[in-house]
Order: C-alpha cells, then sequence, then structure tokens
C-alpha cells in the first residue's frame, strides 16, 4: 500500500508491504531519516522517541497507517540549525557520551516542552534509557530549560 506522510514539515509518499509496519522502519529504511534510533523494540528505551503532532511516541511500535494525517518531527526536524533550546542546552552541558540515545532524550524533552514542561519537571516526563549513564548531565541541561 501507499501512503503519504508528513515528516518534518514534508510531504513524502511511502509504499509498505503492511500498515502494520513500524514507523520507526520507515523513518529509517525508506525515508533514510537515521538520527532516530532502534534500542529495544518493546518501547521501553525511547531511543526511537519522535514527535506525532507534538508528542513523544515511541515509533518502535507505532504503526506508520497510524502516522497518516498527523505531524512527525524526528530529530533532523527538530531545528536546522541546532537552535532548538534543548539542543543549545545539550551542547552547553556537553551531555551526550557515545551519542546513542540522545536523538531520542532530546525529543523527549522537546516534548515535554511543548506539553508545558520547564525545568525541573521536565524529566519527570521523560524516562528514556541511557546507558553511558549520562542523567546528571541531561538533568542539568534540563534545569535551564
Ligand atoms: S527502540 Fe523503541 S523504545 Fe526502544
Ligand atoms: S549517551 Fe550513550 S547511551 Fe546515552
Amino acid at each position: 500500500m501507499t501512503l503519504t506522510l508528513n515528516v518534518n514539515g514534508k510531504s513524502s509518499t511511502v509504499t509498505v508491504s503492511d500498515g502494520g509496519m513500524p514507523l520507526l522502519w520507515v523513518l529509517r529504511d525508506l525515508l533514510g531519516l537515521t538520527g532516530t534510533k532502534y534500542g529495544c523494540g518493546i518501547e521501553v528505551c525511547g531511543a526511537c522517541t519522535v514527535l506525532v503532532d507534538g508528542q513523544p511516541e515511541r515509533s518502535c511500535d507505532f504503526d506508520v497507517s497510524s502516522a497518516v494525517g498527523r505531524k512527525i518531527v524526528t530529530i533532523e526536524g527538530l531545528s536546522t540549525n541546532r537552535s532548538h533550546p534543548a539542543q543549545q542546552a545539550w551542547i552547553a552541558n556537553q551531555v551526550p557520551q557515545c551519542g546513542y540515545c540522545q536523538s531520542g532524550m532530546l525529543m523527549a524533552v522537546a516534548g515535554a516542552m511543548n506539553a508545558g514542561q520547564h525545568g525541573a519537571n521536565i524529566m519527570g516526563e521523560v524516562n528514556n534509557l541511557c546507558v553511558c549513564g549520562t542523567y546528571g548531565r541531561i538533568k542539568s541541561a534540563c534545569a535551564k530549560l
């Protein structure tokens, strides 16, 4: 089947064998947006987090057919020049270590900000996992948002 998706403000047409294909596969394998990562595949780690209509979703368990008519934003679309306040705070606090979890982490933080959270409250909305254990720096970065 052919589906039209709105990803990062652009309309993209994809052909999938099954509407139940995870949005993550479509983003990475069909649209080449590899900033969104695969971690656990079972909605636990958050590495695959994207925004759907402004709110964070685990794209590893989000049917692509459910994404039709919604606004999808990936890390590539969060800003064109790292100017999103969360990206700026991440840079200022040198948050990433290996970086694998960080795009999902940033999207979760951006989603919490969209929901009106600020400062320390942001972390209450973010339950993504970081194997490198950058939580202290994440907390410091969020404290300034
Ligand atoms: S890969 Fe989706 S939550 Fe871990
Ligand atoms: S920075 Fe390495 S997993 Fe989070």
